[in-house]
């Protein structure tokens, strides 16, 4: 069992499988784009299984795919298969732009995928063009379709809203998911991006977002579940919810139970920690499980108590949210 030296069990892990993404979202990335890993620095699909492996016997239950944009990965299908056929016990889910969902949405289900967590931050599609600089609203929307259609549920959508840019779309997303039955969870916008250009002004926060919603729709707290970061409001008696993670009004780092892997195989045991541990080097220098248990145990105990998002002498994590894993 990893548990940190503030007694948080980490049972969930976030596996970066790319760093790269085929949308530019303006508060994610710059209009160029990053400087990609290059291939070798990522780890190959049975490096990645390797470390799955052990971390699922070191009690990791849940294991979600980000990016980057992981749609982009190729072998996903198989790496999804070959975690879920070995471990048919974790959790697997994955979080996408939602960009090629449609066309692999079966295949990922067929091959174990349990879930999916899918961003929509506008349903304009000029605005959606604007904000994510490619004009491909439309297969997003499809994308969550063919989701829903290949029982990849619930589907849940995360919406960034920003001052002044979508924060007037808060009733309209609402609206759609709740048609679709998709659950809606508003994100508080987080000091990650690559521009470091997040201003606290500029942020919409979870407050203000319950309010808005509350002048329109009857919002009853649903208990939180443990360590679940969003906050849970049944829409007018339910059984449609929808929720909001306030990673920075309110901090959810006390129940904390998770780590990341970084595509080129680095682990954090926070979005915004400051060292990484390197699993890579002892995987490809022929080091045992043991070794690689060891990383895992050494970067858990490592773990500070909470972002520190809110402290005076905050600065920003050196890699930015789309190298880390969203
Ligand atoms: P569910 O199990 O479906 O609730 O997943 P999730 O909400 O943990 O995953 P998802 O990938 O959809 O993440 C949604 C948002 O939660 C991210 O965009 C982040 O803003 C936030 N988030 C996820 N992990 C962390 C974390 O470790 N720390 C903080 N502060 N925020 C996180
Ligand atoms: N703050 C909060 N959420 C962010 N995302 C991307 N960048 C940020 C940020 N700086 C969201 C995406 C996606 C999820 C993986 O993270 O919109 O829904
Ligand atoms: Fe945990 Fe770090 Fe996320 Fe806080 S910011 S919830 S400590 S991973």
């Amino acid at each position: 069992m990893l548990v940190d030296t503030f007694g948080r069990r980490h049972t969930s892990l976030r596996v970066s499988l790319t760093d790269r993404c085929n949308l530019r979202c303006t508060y994610c990335m710059p209009a160029e784009g990053m400087s990609w890993l290059p291939k070798p620095e990522l780890l190959t699909d049975d490096e990645l299984a390797r470390v799955l492996g052990v971390a699922v016997a070191e009690g990791i239950t849940d294991i979600r795919f980000t990016g980057g944009e992981p749609l982009l990965r190729r072998g996903l299908v198989d790496i999804v298969r070959r975690v879920s056929t070995t471990h048919p016990e974790v959790m697997l889910s994955l979080t996408t732009n939602g960009v090629g969902l449609a066309r692999m949405a079966q295949a990922l289900h067929a091959a174990g995928l349990h879930r999916v967590n899918i961003s929509l931050d506008t349903l304009r599609r000029d605005r959606f063009a604007e904000l994510t600089r490619r004009a491909r609203l439309d297969e997003v929307l499809a994308g969550m379709a063919a989701a829903q259609r290949a029982g990849l549920t619930p589907v849940k959508v995360n919406a960034v809203l920003m001052r002044g840019i979508n924060d007037d779309e808060a009733e309209d997303l609402l609206e759609f998911c709740l048609a679709k039955g998709y659950q809606l969870r508003f994100i508080e916008q987080m000091p990650l991006d690559a521009q470091h250009g997040w201003r606290r002004e500029n942020m919409v926060d979870g407050r203000e977002i319950l309010d808005r919603l509350a002048r329109r729709w009857t919002l009853t707290p649903v208990p939180r579940r443990g360590s679940a970061p969003a906050e849970t409001f049944h829409v007018d008696g339910g059984p449609a919810t929808v929720g909001v993670i306030a990673s920075v009004t309110k901090p959810f780092c006390g129940t904390c139970d998770r780590l990341r892997l970084t595509a080129d195989g680095y682990l954090r045991n926070c979005l915004f920690a400051r060292e990484e541990s390197d699993l890579r080097e002892p995987l490809r220098a022929g080091g045992s499980d043991a070794d690689l248990a060891t990383v895992l145990r050494d970067c858990v105990a490592a773990k500070r108590a909470g972002h520190g998002i809110n402290d005076p002498g905050f600065v920003q994590p050196h890699r930015s949210m789309s190298v880390i894993g969203g």
